[in-house]
């Protein structure tokens, strides 16, 4: 049985009828331009075949009644009432139904089940892509007709104004809009976007899972958030045209900034622009088969991540100074928000499985725990299972 026929079946066994509405909504990963989205930069994620499964179905009344199979545990609610919950994991629900309803869409209760292969806590997105699955699913039991954009925006909008991170839209736009065997190229600045076909011939992708979980992460992301916007400001008083770090260049930051900030947000600022610059090389490498190249970006980008913006660890910092031992990995770096996660590795098929154990030793020689080795393959954005459309 597929993932999706077993949360459908569970949804069955509870609410003793099927479900209206199954939907699919996959992880994802991140090429490179890592904590460039929030600054209006670029990113280069794809949406992976690793996914969250929703059973959703409409109710009578305007109670919430939530099941997570596989954290065992339910959450019921109502939908005029929405709090935030210690079990964490629903908030990804109702911080979405939150914003359905400030933009007074005429929603009702809802019965649901969810449940998926996306490992919590290692820096895939899952609770963006609960976020995308329940916006995807409320359009259509709902019949709102939204288009994707708008799904994504409010997605977002869950993470920021619910559950309190300020994160940008790299995560919720890989969800919704991924596409199989394709990167997408976002401009976050204009949301417009371009799919990459990833063609990585005798390599492929290896996630490499510290399983250190990023609970920290919230409060240091939105302080990164905070130092570039101060950058900004610094520079804005020399170039008023400045409205983000997408608009500087190397010069003002090495020339203008330096001299204008603490050596922490001069730091921060350099990373950005220079990942942009990175993503714009290693793009176009991609797109002449050149991994050679693509790989030396991932590197330095790993390198900039954790020098620079400091917010790798040393897990991750390990899991890289090994893969660069290894001379059939082509680049690896950390993935994600940082402080733990994956890192993501090109790797040459042929060695992946000798190249998953002298790692996963060498790793647990040094920290007591083996890492886990994850393969993943390109997939299509959130899209319904079964139901309606
Ligand atoms: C998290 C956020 C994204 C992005 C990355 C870093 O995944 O949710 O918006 O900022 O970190 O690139």
């Amino acid at each position: 049985m597929s993932q999706h026929q077993i949360i459908a079946k569970k949804f069955s066994s509870i609410f003793k009828v099927a479900p209206q509405l199954v939907v699919a909504c996959p992880g994802r990963i991140n090429l490179i331009g890592e904590h460039t989205d929030y600054n209006n930069g670029f990113v280069l994620p794809a949406a992976i075949d690793k996914m969250i499964t929703i059973a959703i179905s409409r109710r009578k009344d305007n109670l919430l009644h939530f099941v997570a199979v596989d954290f065992d545990q339910q959450f019921k609610g109502k939908l005029d009432k929405l709090d935030r919950s210690p079990q964490l994991w629903p908030d990804y629900i109702n911080g979405v139904l939150e914003q359905f309803r400030k933009k007074n869409f005429a929603i009702g209760g809802l019965n649901i089940v969810i449940g998926g292969d996306i490992p919590a806590g290692a820096g895939l997105s899952s609770s963006a892509a609960l976020e995308c699955g329940i916006a995807f699913g409320l359009n259509e039991l709902f019949e709102l007709s939204l288009d994707k954009f708008e799904l994504v925006k409010m997605a977002q909008a869950a993470e920021n104004e619910f559950v309190g991170v300020r994160c940008g839209i790299m995560d919720q736009f890989a969800s919704m809009f991924g596409k199989e065997g394709h990167a997408i190229l976002l401009d976050c600045r204009s949301l417009k976007y371009e799919y990459v076909p990833l063609d990585l011939h005798q390599h492929e992708i290896l996630l490499m899972d510290t399983r250190v979980k990023h609970s920290l992460a919230a409060g240091e992301y939105n302080v990164r958030r905070k130092q570039c916007e101060q950058g900004v400001t610094a520079l804005r008083k020399v170039y008023p045209q400045v409205e983000s770090l997408r608009d500087a260049n190397r010069a003002m930051i090495e020339y203008t900034l330096k001299d204008l900030v603490p050596e922490t947000i001069y730091n921060r600022c350099k990373y950005v622009v220079e990942e942009n610059l990175r993503l714009q090389v290693g793009c176009e490498a991609l797109r002449r088969n050149d991994i050679v190249t693509f790989g030396k970006k991932m590197y330095a980008s790993h390198m900039g991540l954790s020098k620079l913006y400091e917010v790798s660890c040393p897990e991750l910092d390990y899991l890289v100074d090994l893969a660069r031992e290894e001379y059939s990995i082509a680049g690896a770096r950390m993935m994600g928000g940082g402080f733990g996660g994956c890192t993501i590795n090109i790797v040459k098929k042929s060695s992946i499985n000798e190249v998953i154990e002298r790692m996963s030793i060498a790793f647990k020689a040094r920290f007591g725990i083996e890492p886990l080795a994850y393969k993943c393959n390109l997939s299509n954005g959130t899209h319904s299972v079964s139901g309606k459309k």
